[in-house]
C-alpha cells in the first residue's frame, strides 16, 4: 500500500520524505493558495524533495481547452508530476486524453461508486475517493471506497483507488480493509501512525533497566 503526504508545505515534505516510506505528494488549490508561493515553484520544489514520489498538481479551469493546455503545461514541468482533475464531465474527457498521450492522472473529488467507473474508464492513474468530508455530513465515507476497490478488482482496470480526505489513523486502518492501493493524509496524521501508548512505556521501561545495570554497547 502506498502513503502519499496531502500538503503544499515544503518542511512537511522534508520531513515525511525522510522517512523513506512515504510514495509521494498530493497537492491541491487550497493547499497551494496557503503557501503564498508561485504553484510552479511549489510543485517543483516538492519534485526535488521526494525525487522518487509520484507529485499530484491540480488544473484549475473548468473549459475543456484550458484544462488541456493547463494539464500539459504542469505535465512539462517534471515526469514524476501526476496531473490532477476534478471529476466533472470535461475533466473526464481530459483524462481520457491525457490516457492517451501516457500523461498519469489523479481524478479527484470522487464521492461515488459511478463517478469512479467513468474514471477508471478514462483511464486515471488515481481515483480519489474522499472520505473525511463525506463523515463530516453523518455518512461513512468508506462505504464508496470499499465498493470502488470491489468494482476496480472485478472488472480489472488498471486505477489505483486512493483514499483522500483522511482525518486519522483509523480511516488508514479501514481503507488497508478495504484493500485500497493508496492513502493520502496531512503530516500530522501520518505522524499519529508512529504512536502507541505502549511503545512509549514499553521503551521508557527497556532504557531504565538498561541505564539503570550501567550498560554500554560501546
Ligand atoms: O487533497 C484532497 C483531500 O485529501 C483533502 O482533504 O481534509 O480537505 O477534506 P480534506
Amino acid at each position: 500500500m502506498k502513503l502519499f503526504v496531502d500538503t503544499g508545505d515544503l518542511d512537511e515534505v522534508k520531513k515525511a520524505a525522510e522517512w523513506g516510506v512515504i510514495d509521494g505528494v498530493t497537492t491541491n488549490p487550497t493547499l497551494i493558495a496557503k503557501t503564498g508561493k508561485p504553484f510552479k515553484e511549489v510543485v517543483l520544489k516538492i519534485c526535488e524533495l521526494m525525487p522518487e514520489g509520484a507529485i499530484s498538481a491540480e488544473v484549475v479551469a473548468t473549459d475543456y481547452d484550458t484544462m488541456l493546455k493547463e494539464a500539459l503545461e504542469i505535465s512539462s514541468w517534471n515526469p514524476q508530476i501526476v496531473v490532477k482533475v476534478p471529476l466533472i464531465e470535461n475533466g473526464i474527457k481530459l483524462v481520457s486524453t491525457l490516457t492517451d498521450k501516457g500523461i498519469r492522472t489523479n481524478v479527484t473529488l470522487v464521492f461515488s461508486v459511478s463517478q469512479a467507473l467513468m474514471a477508471a474508464k478514462a483511464g486515471a492513474t488515481y481515483i480519489s475517493n474522499f472520505v473525511g468530508r463525506v463523515d463530516d455530513n453523518g455518512a461513512d465515507g468508506m462505504d464508496a471506497v470499499r465498493d470502488t476497490v470491489d468494482m476496480v478488482n472485478t472488472y480489472g482496470f488498471d486505477s489505483e483507488v486512493l483514499v483522500a480526505s483522511v482525518r486519522h489513523p483509523l480511516h488508514v486502518l479501514e481503507s488497508i480493509r478495504a484493500g485500497a492501493h493508496v492513502a493520502t493524509m496531512p503530516l500530522k496524521t501520518l505522524e499519529m501512525m508512529f504512536k502507541h501508548p505502549m511503545t512509549d512505556s514499553g521503551l521508557e521501561r527497556f532504557l531504565a533497566d538498561w541505564n539503570k545495570a550501567g550498560l554500554s554497547i560501546f
